[in-house]
């Protein structure tokens, strides 16, 4: 039997190059099978196309209202689009756990009534704004303005969503206070709003990649290679696909490098058995893992000199802000380090504490960059450009102080020989996404009218 130490407990987190490797082909056959028409019923990873066909082309204008719903934070927007001047307020408002965790008919209530509340205040009652719609959500579309959620992410779980239209689910809930003149135009992911909103900057941005709370990408297809595409094949012959790719591994496929941390996360998740790439990855899970290893690094006396925290052991109680907070730390002061373990309850809290949770925080998150670098690396090479810019959001990647670094390193390592790649911080991706999205589609609709 090996020893236990520090080192035997943190190795399954040191993934071989080899492995990450294989992961990429398992990774590109499995957004294949969600491509093909007739692969696609049975694929994990659904790879949806958007009917988002392009990037900005910086003539999109016009006084726009947005929706952030699935990330950190609830907002609503008011954005000002006039070229490549984008003006931009917004409000953050408070969705309860309550809520998150109830009907569908009270989530959209609430929403609509964020929306009342936000007008009020900048007044605009008696204005009709077109809305788009940040759903960051898995959704089947069926159109721009049509969305059938898939399945719940993440910490969200409301009673009759799934299986409908989120976009009649608004209007409805819209109609039921009948005090508000709104009409969602657009409904769009969050990865395709950081694509967006990155586009309007960098023409070359044709990824989009969310590290935050969940984990996604969407990149620019070709139609011909979108078996699912039941749009028209005319100009510009591409479309947006969400990927999805939090669901990989739903198959077992990632089995090979799970860690017994990893199987416990998904059992007391809400979703279990789903979302296994996205619970290795992203930051609703990575503080969690890091506990689990802690905690069994001091059941085993190995760290913390015998002393216990009652708070360590509370599932959900080592914030994944903790992870890129104790990763700033200098090796010579550990004033994060040891303010945390403070705050969880030990009294005395040495170096050499700090220094092995550095180290298993840093493992935790290099895993994830390196993951997130595989999948990155499997959209590269398949789309085959010889230059793309990454836009990319959320909060693990803009907080934690080398996941770019990590990310640029790993990712140099996996592409194919002569492809060039940037990853670029998304500002405010969604709203100004969300935004680009809607005004196209009302200019196409008054052209129509
Ligand atoms: C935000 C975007 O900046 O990043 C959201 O506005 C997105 O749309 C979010 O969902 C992702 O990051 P996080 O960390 O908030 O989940
Ligand atoms: C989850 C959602 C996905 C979203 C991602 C990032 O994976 O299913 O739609 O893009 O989180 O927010």
């Amino acid at each position: 039997k090996s020893k236990c130490n520090v080192e035997n407990v943190v190795r399954p987190f040191i993934v071989k190059d080899e492995d990450y490797k294989k992961l990429m082909g398992v990774m590109l056959e499995q957004f294949e099978n969600g491509l093909g028409k007739d692969t696609n019923s049975t694929a994990k990873v659904k790879m949806f196309p958007t009917y988002v066909r392009d990037v900005p082309d910086g003539s999109e204008e016009g006084d726009i209202l947005a929706l952030d719903l699935g990330g950190t934070n609830f907002r609503v927007l008011l954005i000002s689009l006039n070229g490549q001047e984008v003006k931009m307020e917004s409000k953050i408002y408070v969705i309860p756990q309550q809520i998150m965790l109830g009907s569908g008919t009270q989530l959209f209530d609430h929403i609509a009534e964020c929306i009342y509340k936000f007008m009020k205040d900048h007044k605009l009652m008696d204005k009709k704004l077109p809305l788009g719609f940040t759903f960051s959500f898995p959704c089947k579309q069926i159109g721009l303005d049509k969305a059938i959620l898939a399945q719940w992410t993440k910490g969200f779980k409301c009673e009759g969503v799934e299986g409908e239209d989120v976009v009649r689910l608004l209007h409805e809930a819209i109609q039921r206070r009948g005090d508000i003149d709104v009409e969602c135009l657009a409904v769009i992911n969050d990865t395709v709003g950081a694509l967006m909103s990155c586009a309007h900057e960098d023409r070359n941005c044709a990824i989009g990649l969310i590290l935050g709370t969940g984990t996604n990408a969407c990149y620019i297809e070709k139609t011909e290679n979108v078996g699912l595409w039941d749009g028209d094949n005319d100009e510009p012959h591409q479309v947006m696909i969400n990927t999805e790719w939090g669901a990989l591994g739903d198959d077992g496929c990632l089995d090979f490098i799970k860690t017994e941390y990893d199987r416990q996360v998904d059992k007391h998740s809400i979703n279990p058995g789903r979302q296994v790439y996205e619970k290795m990855i992203s930051g609703m899970y990575m503080g969690e893992i890091v506990r689990l290893v802690l905690e069994k690094l001091r059941k085993n006396n190995l760290i913390f000199q015998g002393q216990e925290s009652e708070e360590l052991k509370s599932r959900g109680r080592f914030y994944t802000k903790y992870v890129s907070e104790i990763e700033s730390d200098e090796e010579d002061n550990f004033t994060n380090t040891k303010q945390i373990f403070k705050e969880l309850g030990f009294e005395k809290v040495s170096d050499e504490d700090c220094r092995i949770a550095q180290h298993v925080c840093s493992l935790v998150s290099t895993r994830a960059a390196y993951l997130a670098s595989a999948g990155i690396a499997v959209l590269l090479n398949k789309m085959g450009r010889p230059e793309v810019t990454v836009g990319v959001d959320g909060s693990l990647y803009r907080f934690h102080p080398h996941f770019h670094d990590l990310m640029v390193e790993k990712i140099t390592h996996l592409v194919n020989p002569g492809i060039k790649f940037k990853l670029m911080l998304s500002n405010d991706g969604s709203g100004k996404g969300a935004a680009i999205v809607t005004a196209v589609a009302n200019r196409m609709r008054g052209q129509k009218d």
